[in-house]
């Protein structure tokens, strides 16, 4: 049908134009979306949508139920854009206890080297979600989650969506100014929601955290518009001018200018006073209009919480008090045996669901075989589940008064489920492990998930599903296979005995799929030194330690050629890496298959040398330190971890390879060695001088 002209457009020509149009842009929806195969180009696309909406404008009455204008606008997003967070959101660590309270509070003192009592704010723990939010000259222009800490994603236009969230600030703030805090939905407009989405038979949320979760992450951001949710703020990422003092004063600032701020947040001078805010807050929460999961203590004064810094993900002067967990009564229903990536057969209890404080559990771990005999669990058996947080819900323990007489002990596999071979259990070791290796296929796929996992390769189109039924059908059986996917996915030439995979073929994929899934390949190919050493999928290393051993090793050939040469003592002389995990990470290297892939791949692959922003234009970068004698104004700890973020490495003794040894008071051998090594000794005073 031609298109026509608007203005002299009938009543009747334009019902018939609106159908036609309804139908078209339908099509095109379909051809896109769902077939990966458009079939109108952009430009044609658009006219039909900008013309369909300038004749529901001038015809109200004639817009048609099915009226393209009511289904999602232009393109639907497939995934959030990424945001780079310049200010990384950490987390926090957690206690649980009373005592640790004093613990934590005397931890500060120690590596401030004072005993002065420290003023610290105690703020209820909001169980949402964190958000970020960029306001430059005082507009909103940017919306990030928490992602992994370093990338998040881009929920500009959902925090828009939220009643009440300040687009502009009126005062003078400064000129990059990013406030953070958590978006959450109140315990009355969860309960709402969810009898609303039962009414209409959609999915139910299990608690309003998750709710909040799925109401803010919505690729059309006019859902999130239609849910109830609230935030608050409690800290700030960005920002070009900091001029508050104190976390007080930050809160009071950002209340001036119209965020809200949690009004239970109180200033506490001493560890009773800390405990007492939690006991008041534990024993109030169930009357509280939505949930907290702790408190967090806080050091107000920045002063000192600059002084004290961070540890790997968490600051040294922030702490969360978590409340107990909650428990529940369960009858277990079977014990399942997975296999893991390291071979591990880990026991997993099937649990009648039940709801525990709020959400409704129906699995449970149960560790390892000796936790299953200790606690003496029986299929069949009535059992005390509990929650913490976001840890898997776990079984404290079996009502055995009411256990049935014929209830069998259970009998923990000697053979793996999933491939036969022999599942043996090494002297002191708690787990079973498959001695299948990669030819158990639970092990082979399990790594490969690891490997294509968001803080390994990252490599989207690959998900757990895919990746299975690719192993099944030897389409990838290695991490390298993934590498040369494309190729054995071209068309091949006549006379070739190779056949292409034709992924494009498959039943829910189409060319636009494919060429997704090569151009998330190509992009992971880059691939920073931490991140490479996690997709290992050494035992024991997780992203910690895998930033761990980066940082210390800077590339890979440096840290491949020390786990070669069996150098264990360097490696256990980093911070945070102990003995047998140092066993581990040496014995994965003594294993010729895994040197073998590893080969393969950096023959695809870039690994990135790690190289720490903040430490290349430092005089210490690079450089090997010592430190002796008792430093005054410093502490040990303190300026160790000062020198490591300065890119210098500490060691503990002097040798040729010391660049510079900072002496205290009555330093003594170290100080002498460093006289007949000629190596420059400089004091505390200036080291300090040298770091600013
Ligand atoms: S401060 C560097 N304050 O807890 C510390 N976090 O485990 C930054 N949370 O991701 C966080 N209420 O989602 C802070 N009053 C509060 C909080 C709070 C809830 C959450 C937040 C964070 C997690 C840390």
């Amino acid at each position: 049908m031609p298109l026509i002209d608007v203005k002299s457009i009938t009543e009747d020509e334009a019902k018939k134009q609106l159908e036609y149009l309804a139908k078209e842009i339908e099509k095109a929806d379909i051809a896109y979306y769902q077939n990966d195969e458009p079939y109108l180009d952009d430009a044609k696309y658009d006219e039909l949508r900008h013309l369909n909406l300038a004749l529901e404008a001038k015809f109200p009455h004639l817009i048609r139920p099915d009226s393209p204008s009511k289904r999602i606008g232009a393109k639907v997003k497939s995934e959030f854009k990424k945001v780079d967070l310049a200010v990384p959101m950490l987390s926090l660590a957690d206690i649980f206890e009373d005592t640790e309270v004093a613990d934590f509070i005397m931890s500060i003192k120690r590596f401030l080297n004072s005993s002065d009592d420290v003023v610290f704010t105690s703020e209820p723990k909001m169980d949402g979600l964190s958000f970020s939010a960029l306001y430059e000259n005082g507009v909103f222009v940017r919306g990030s989650t928490r992602g992994d800490g370093r990338i998040g994603e881009d929920i500009t236009e959902n925090l828009r969506e939220i009643k009440g969230f300040p687009l502009f600030l009126d005062k003078d703030v400064p000129e990059r100014f990013e406030v953070r805090g958590e978006v959450f939905m109140s315990k009355a407009d969860f309960f709402a929601l969810n009898q609303k989405n039962e009414e209409e038979h959609k999915k139910l949320f299990a608690n309003p955290r998750n709710a909040a979760a799925g109401s803010l992450r919505q690729l059309d951001a006019r859902i999130t518009g239609k849910r109830n949710l609230s935030f608050i703020v409690y800290t700030w990422g960005e920002v070009s001018d900091v001029f508050w003092k104190s976390q007080v004063e930050f809160l009071d600032y950002v209340q001036s200018l119209g965020f809200p701020v949690n009004p239970y947040n109180k200033v506490c001078h001493n560890e009773q006073e800390l405990l007492n805010s939690y006991r008041l807050l534990m024993d109030n929460r169930a009357d509280l209009p939505y949930d907290i999961d702790g408190i967090v203590y806080k050091v107000n004064d920045l002063e000192l919480q600059k002084r004290l810094g961070f540890l790997t993900r968490t600051p040294r002067w922030a702490i969360a008090h978590k409340f107990p967990a909650e428990k529940a009564i369960t009858r277990l229903n079977n014990i399942r045996i997975q296999v893991g990536r390291t071979g591990a057969l880990t026991p997993v209890a099937d649990l009648e669901p039940v709801n525990v404080g709020g959400v409704l559990v129906s699995h449970a771990t149960l560790h390892n075989e000796d936790e299953i005999k200790r606690k003496d669990i029986r299929i069949g058996d009535i059992v005390v589940v509990q929650r913490a947080g976001d840890v898997i819900p776990q079984i404290i323990e079996v009502l055995k008064e009411k256990r049935l007489s014929d209830l069998a002990e259970f009998s923990f596999p000697t053979i793996c489920p999933e491939c036969g071979a022999h599942a043996i259990r090494e002297e002191d070791e708690a787990v079973r492990r498959c001695t299948g290796g990669l030819s158990c296929p639970a092990q082979a796929v399990e790594r490969l998930k690891h490997f294509v996992s968001r803080e390994a390769f990252n490599i989207e189109g690959l998900g757990d599903k895919v990746i299975e039924d690719f192993y099944k059908e030897k389409i990838i059986q290695t991490p390298y296979d993934i590498f040369t996917l494309e190729e054995r996915n071209r068309p091949q030439d006549l006379f070739s005995t190779d056949v292409s995979l034709n992924l494009e073929n498959r039943e829910g994929w189409g060319k636009k799929s494919v060429s997704n899934l090569f151009e998330a390949i190509n992009k992971s190919k880059n691939i920073t030194l931490s991140k490479f050493i996690y997709a290992l999928g050494i035992r024991q290393v997780g992203t910690a330690t895998a930033y761990l051993i980066a940082r210390h090793y800077h590339s890979f050939e440096v840290f491949k050629e020390a786990m070669c040469n069996q150098d264990i003592h360097l490696l256990i002389s980093i911070d945070g890496i102990g003995a047998a995990m140092a066993k581990d990470i040496v014995e994965f290297f003594k294993e010729s298959h895994n040197l073998a892939i590893i080969d393969k791949l950096l023959s695809v692959i870039r690994v990135e040398n790690f190289d720490d922003v903040i430490a290349t234009d430092s005089v210490f970068s690079g450089k090997t330190l010592v430190f002796t004698g008792t430093l005054s104004t410093l502490t040990r700890s303190e300026a160790k971890s000062k020198a490591l973020a300065l890119g210098a490495k500490v060691a503990g003794s002097v040798s040729n390879n010391t660049d510079y040894v900072i002496a205290g008071e009555s330093a003594g051998s170290k100080l002498t060695k460093a006289k007949e090594l000629g190596i420059k000794i400089i004091s505390e005073e200036e080291f300090i001088a040298m770091t600013v």
